[in-house]
């Protein structure tokens, strides 16, 4: 069977993937250097699949040590690249982190390729190149205008898009699809993986499941002035295990020849928008646990609304992320009372 590597698949979205990758049957090389996640989420994988995929810690931006992973699996045929830094706060603080991770890692990765002749890539990109999107763009759609990022994080993957472009135009055998993610949240049904963040979350659910079992006082929600129906911001929240299932589609998609573009773009979401307060009242219905909240001003750099039109995911991947919202959020909930018990365990 067929091998892909996944970079960073021991991260968030990667963990899922890599489950859905081998239960489609493929195997899967894991390369991830544990800076932003943990190695028992390998066991969390055997759980799930009853199969352990090989794990490599490896740095990407570890030319050498990468090399020897692409001599060691010389049957890889396609390449998923999660592998990055995604704080946006951070980012600012330490740009070069940044460029040095997201940029260096995937140059690497591509001149590897080109080397080991592995010929697919899929790469994780985000729907923070839109920016806000003007109002005729909403939903937005694959063809609406990149705007410049907002942060050294934003920028990188607005980078790397183009560095995917350009070599794919002068390396002649590549296929890219890149997949511009828009609010990944949930954990998979079993509880067995799900968002481990790093300290203090960013995001805003770990940080609503984080408050709703006692890690954290309150949750903030970053302003109520904007122009939304309720004055919260607007985002479309998609369920990890469609957005996992995604990438299947496009590997697939690639290795049976079907792609029509060297560089395919899609955007992965549900067309839904759905406000910080929706996300915040819908949680505490289905869960029925109290959830302290309250108002605080804006934060910097936040965009308003955006939510995708996914119509080209939908038509050309035969992809939907159709989850009922209730479903994601107990999934989340269950994941992070999971969580909870392992710590009681210590
Ligand atoms: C952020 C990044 C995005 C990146 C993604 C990675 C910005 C502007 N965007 O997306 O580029 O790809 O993370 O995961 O930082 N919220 C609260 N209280 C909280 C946390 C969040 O009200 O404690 C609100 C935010 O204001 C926002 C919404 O929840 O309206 C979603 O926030 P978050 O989960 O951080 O995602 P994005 O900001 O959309």
């Amino acid at each position: 069977m067929a091998r892909i590597l996944v970079t960073g698949g021991a991260g968030y979205i990667g963990s899922h993937t890599v489950v859905e990758l081998q239960e489609s049957g493929y195997d899967v090389v894991v390369v991830d250097n544990l800076s932003n996640s943990d190695v028992t989420v390998i066991d969390g994988i055997e759980a799930i699949t009853g199969k352990r995929p090989n794990f490599e810690n490896v740095d990407c931006n570890d030319y050498i040590g990468f090399d020897k992973v692409f001599d060691r699996y010389p049957d890889i045929v396609a390449v998923i690249h999660f592998a990055a830094s995604k704080a946006v706060g951070e980012s600012v603080e330490k740009p070069l982190l940044y460029y040095r991770n997201n940029i260096g890692s995937l140059v690497n990765l591509l001149e590897l390729m080109q080397k080991h002749k592995v010929n697919n890539l899929v790469f994780s990109s985000s729907c923070t190149v839109y920016g806000q999107p003007d109002k005729d763009h909403l939903p937005v759609n694959e063809t609406a205008p990149r705007k410049e990022a907002l942060s050294p994080y934003g920028n990188t993957k607005h980078i790397n898009e183009d560095i995917i472009f350009d070599q794919s135009h002068a390396n002649k055998s590549l296929h890219a699809t890149i997949l511009r993610y828009f609010n990944p949240i949930g954990a998979h049904p079993s509880a067995l993986i799900g968002e481990l963040p790093n300290g203090v979350p960013n995001n805003l659910l770990p940080f609503i499941t984080q408050t709703a079992v006692g890690l954290r006082e309150q949750l903030k929600v970053f302003g109520n002035d904007y122009n939304t129906p309720d004055g919260s911001c607007i985002r479309d929240y998609i369920y990890v295990v469609d957005l996992a299932k995604a990438h299947v589609l496009a590997v697939n998609r690639m290795l049976e020849g079907k792609a029509t573009d060297k560089v395919e773009v899609f955007n992965l979401g549900t067309g839904r928008g759905l406000s910080v307060l929706e996300i915040v009242n819908t949680f505490i219905k289905v869960t029925g646990v109290d959830l302290p909240y309250k108002i605080v001003g804006r934060r910097e750099g936040d965009i308003e609304k955006v939510w995708a039109d996914p119509t080209k995911a939908n038509k050309v991947l035969g992809w939907k992320a159709d989850t009922p919202t209730d479903e994601i959020l107990l999934s989340a909930w269950k994941w992070e009372l999971n969580l909870k018990k392992k710590r009681e365990r210590k």
